[in-house]
């Protein structure tokens, strides 16, 4: 399989050669086409695309602009690509805002994200101490590797597919004036016949936060297939993330972010996360808001979830609504089509 390389020119007095370099390196012995001007991004379904966004220390690129313009204007400029992203920075900010608003909008536009999609660059290459410490190299030579290990998973992932899939959903309201579960209800309706669906409520007070233990501690509560604080997350939500083979994020807008629980959740999956990756399970969505702000939250899925947490992204991954009063959501102009359309979705990316 070919590469496509969406390239966008730096802004002049930030040559971006740093990047240049790595994708030499990564792109070395492939067959590469390259977009570097938003009129280009046409003509692209089905592809393989590596974005390479060279942002400066001002975090802004505005070539990439008139990108990001046309994958919000043409929701299916990207369909049925998969992909990853490269972001390199000049100084120690907005690298990962701009990634995770950059992966947001390359999966709006169609494009499916390969675990952990995202090889990120700082100014001063701090963020790969680790790597560098794990691969016996330098700074740079972490840098190149991440960037050509990115490229061969997204040259060769293919999401596996199963006769009767497992879904597991993850919620944190109530059953009975939530708009969020209102929708969820009726996509459920859509997936019964042919998946196994597992749900499980967490509610308040019945997980606590990650408490941040050590790292070596964290791993030998991992391998042990549990955590420091045991409770619903190591008797019910561990087991159930090893056998789904897609999560369903119930996501409420709570002050333009996920809910407390949910990401209570998140940050303890961190222990199963050590001892296992999540590459071949997917991770969709439901986004209610009241009135403003369902990308805030989308991103942060993306963030938590795909960007770090490892799990496969699908094209469109998310159902983004707004809704305040209870019963408001399933009054919405056109939601029925939509909500047929999502488990459908869901459907066709997770059933042979
Ligand atoms: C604690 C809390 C904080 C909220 N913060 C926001 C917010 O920042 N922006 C917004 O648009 N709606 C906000 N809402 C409204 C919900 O997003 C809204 O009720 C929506 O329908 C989803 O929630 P539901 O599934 O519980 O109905 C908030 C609601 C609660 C309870």
């Amino acid at each position: 399989m070919s590469i496509t390389l969406i390239h966008p020119a730096p802004d002049a007095g930030w040559a971006g050669q740093r990047l240049d370099g790595v994708l030499k390196c990564a792109l070395a012995g492939r067959e590469v086409r390259t977009v570097r001007r938003a009129q280009e991004l046409s003509g692209l379904e089905g592809q393989r695309l590596l974005l390479a966004l060279p942002l400066g220390d001002t975090g802004v690129n505005l070539e990439y602009m008139r990108m990001l313009a046309r994958l919000r204007k043409e929701p299916g400029l990207l369909r049925g690509c998969a992909g990853g992203l490269i972001v390199d920075g000049a100084g120690e900010l907005y690298t990962k805002s701009a990634a995770s608003e950059a992966a947001l909008a390359l999966n709006l536009a169609g494009c499916a994200l390969v675990g952990r999609p995202l090889v990120e660059g700082t100014g001063s290459l701090a963020n790969f101490a680790v790597q560098a410490q794990n691969l016996n190299t330098d700074l740079m030579g972490a840098y190149r590797a991440a960037a050509s290990e990115l490229t061969d998973q997204v040259e060769g992932f293919a999401f596996p597919k199963k006769e009767r899939p497992q879904v597991l959903v993850l919620h944190a309201s109530s059953h009975h004036t939530s708009n969020t579960m209102d929708l969820w209800a009726r996509v459920r309706e859509g997936l019964e016949e042919r998946c196994a669906i597992h749900e499980i409520g967490l509610r308040n007070g019945t997980l606590s936060d990650c408490s941040g233990c050590p790292y070596t501690m964290c791993l030998h509560f991992g391998e042990k297939g549990g955590c420091f604080y045991g409770g619903v997350m190591q008797d019910e939500v561990y087991p159930a993330v090893r056998a789904a083979d897609a999560l369903v994020l119930l996501c409420p807008n709570y002050n333009d972010a996920l809910s407390a629980n949910l990401t209570a959740c998140i940050n303890r999956l961190t222990a199963l996360f050590r001892q296992t990756r999540f590459y071949d399970k997917a991770v969709f969505a439901i986004v209610v808001s009241g009135y403003s702000g369902g990308d805030t939250v989308a991103r942060q899925v993306v963030s938590a979830m795909n960007m770090n947490k490892s799990f496969y992204l699908p094209q469109n991954f998310a159902l983004i609504e707004t809704a305040n009063n209870p019963g408001q959501a399933l009054a919405l102009p056109g939601i029925q089509e939509r909500l047929e359309g999502f488990s459908k979705h869901i459907l066709d990316t997770l059933c042979l």
